[in-house]
């Protein structure tokens, strides 16, 4: 009896202690803390697609950020197509053939122009006001929300001048966004194939006001 008593107060004191390391480690790191220094851009992507389901949870994280005054003036498509990504890439490749533009995209390892992912996620919004602060956040919610689930992300600034050049337009208008909203960026999204080191940050930027 004395053993048996003595073996429970010994389960019962290791499981203290692993709740103990869990709860201190919480304490240090949330998962959100946790998804910010994991996500790097990724530019290099696996061919498996990415579900439907999670495509969706994105963005439905996406439009769960602060917004001014909760207009959520933003709209989003998401394009996981491999032939409309390819045929886009086909004409952006053919519109800027010759020029630096294409050097610069033609790496050794290129697929598609939305730096090789398998998905996309366009963000459109109004321009003026505070649209770069709300589609900033709706962003950055994506990119951390995909880094939970294990997916890579890169937002890509570039994606509206692309859909400029000679021939794009018909991609633009496919998106089909409301009168009023323009495209302002996209994110690329699959599951990552390279680990890119994290980039260095200027903590000198962060200064106490005292
Ligand atoms: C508004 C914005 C536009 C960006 N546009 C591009 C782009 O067109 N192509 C690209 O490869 N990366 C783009 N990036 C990704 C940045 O290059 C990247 O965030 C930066 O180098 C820091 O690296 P990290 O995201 O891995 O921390 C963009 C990032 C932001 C915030």
């Amino acid at each position: 009896m004395k053993r048996f008593l003595l073996l429970i107060v010994l389960c019962i004191s290791a499981l203290a202690g692993v709740w103990m390391t869990i709860e201190l480690q919480k304490s240090k790191k949330s998962g959100v803390i946790e998804a910010i220094d994991a996500r790097r851009s990724i530019r290099a992507y696996k061919d498996t697609p990415v579900e439907r389901e999670k495509l969706q949870l994105l963005a439905e994280c996406g439009v769960k950020a602060p917004s001014a005054m909760n207009r959520q003036e933003w709209e989003l498509r998401i394009v996981d197509n491999k032939e409309w990504i390819d045929a886009c890439t086909a004409d952006y490749l053919k519109a800027v053939e010759g020029t630096d533009k294409a050097k610069y995209m033609l790496t050794p390892t290129f697929k598609n122009i939305f730096r090789n992912a398998p998905a996309v996620i366009f963000v459109a919004a109004p321009e003026g006001g505070f649209s770069d602060v709300n589609i900033g956040m709706l962003g950055e919610n994506i990119m951390l929300a995909a880094t939970e689930l294990g997916l890579g992300t890169c937002c890509l600034g570039s994606v509206p001048y692309m859909f400029m050049e000679q021939g794009m337009e018909k991609y633009a208008k496919m998106l089909n966004f409301s009168d009023g909203y323009h495209l302002r960026f996209a994110l690329a999204v699959g599951y990552p194939d390279e680990e890119p080191e994290a980039k260095e940050r200027d903590l000198s930027k962060i200064k106490f006001v005292e």
